[in-house]
């Protein structure tokens, strides 16, 4: 039987390698982002459509469009997010920290309650969650950013919790420092200061992380994954990488 797997943020690094990892196995695809056009060449059998995870509305119109499409969602990848600069917290503005808490936290909280009540309607459901391994571990000018990924582990515990006895999976699958366009983000489109953060080191590639979820949605239904914490061999801890350069 072929999979419903709905990916947030599928036009780019972690969300478009499961989506082609995903569409490997057969499953049937829904792709949203907010640059669409990119979703069609990530997977081109996909039901691909623009979605904003920060504005509600957008949110609703994809989710309804991605159910009338494929039927059912049996997987949800909550996969889109960001980090904006690196400022120290006395240093940082509003804009940029209003911007990781939407996406990061509201925006997977908006799209997860739309999928939420129907998967404890048909008692079938995996909901698995990009966290970091930011969530676990703090660094200098990540604060909100941490915490914006910290906030995940309570909201999978809860509804872990809130959903018990109606078989649905909750897994958060943490990675370390994976190469995609994550840095150019942060960093605003400067490409060069983005290449420093994994100059001279050897990251995890989006593919290494899409593994790890095909993983945990294969398992049989009566195993759930907690929490998946994958880093390069090259990093420790979220600050300390081995550099030969
Ligand atoms: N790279 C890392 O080192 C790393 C480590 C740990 C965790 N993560 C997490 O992994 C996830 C994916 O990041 P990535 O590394 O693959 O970075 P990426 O290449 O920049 O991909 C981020 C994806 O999120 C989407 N996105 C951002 N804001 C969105 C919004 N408002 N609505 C819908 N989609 C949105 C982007 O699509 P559009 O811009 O087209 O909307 C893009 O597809 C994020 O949650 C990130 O926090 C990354």
């Amino acid at each position: 039987m072929t999979r419903h797997v709905v990916i947030t943020g599928a036009s780019s690094g972690i969300g478009a390698a499961c989506a082609r990892a995903f569409a490997a196995l057969g499953d049937r695809l829904s792709l949203g982002a907010r640059r669409s056009e990119r979703l069609r060449l990530v997977a081109p059998a996909a039901f691909c459509s623009e979605l904003d995870v920060t504005v509600p509305s957008s949110v609703e119109a994809f989710v309804h469009a991605a159910i009338a499409a494929n039927g059912p969602i049996d997987v949800l990848v909550n996969n889109a997010g960001l980090a904006r600069g690196v400022e120290k917290i006395a240093e940082g503005t509003g804009e940029a920290w209003r911007e990781m808490i939407e996406t990061n936290v509201l925006g997977l909280l908006e799209v997860t309650r739309r999928v939420l009540p129907r998967m404890i309607e048909r008692k079938h459901g995996h909901i698995v969650v990009i966290g970091s391994v930011a969530g676990h571990k703090a660094y200098v000018g990540g604060g909100v950013y941490c915490g914006s990924k910290r906030a995940l582990q309570p909201i999978c515990e809860a509804i872990r919790m809130e959903t018990l006895g109606h078989d649905i999976r909750v897994t958060s699958v943490d990675p370390g420092l994976v190469e995609t366009e994550f840095s150019v983000v942060r960093f605003r489109g400067d490409q060069p200061r983005a290449d420093k953060v994994y100059a001279g080191t050897r990251p995890l590639y989006a593919e290494d992380v899409a593994e790890c979820v095909v993983w945990a949605a294969g398992r049989p239904a009566h195993v759930n994954i907690d929490t998946i914490v994958v880093m390069p061999t090259d990093q420790a801890s979220p600050q300390m990488v081995h550099r030969t350069s």
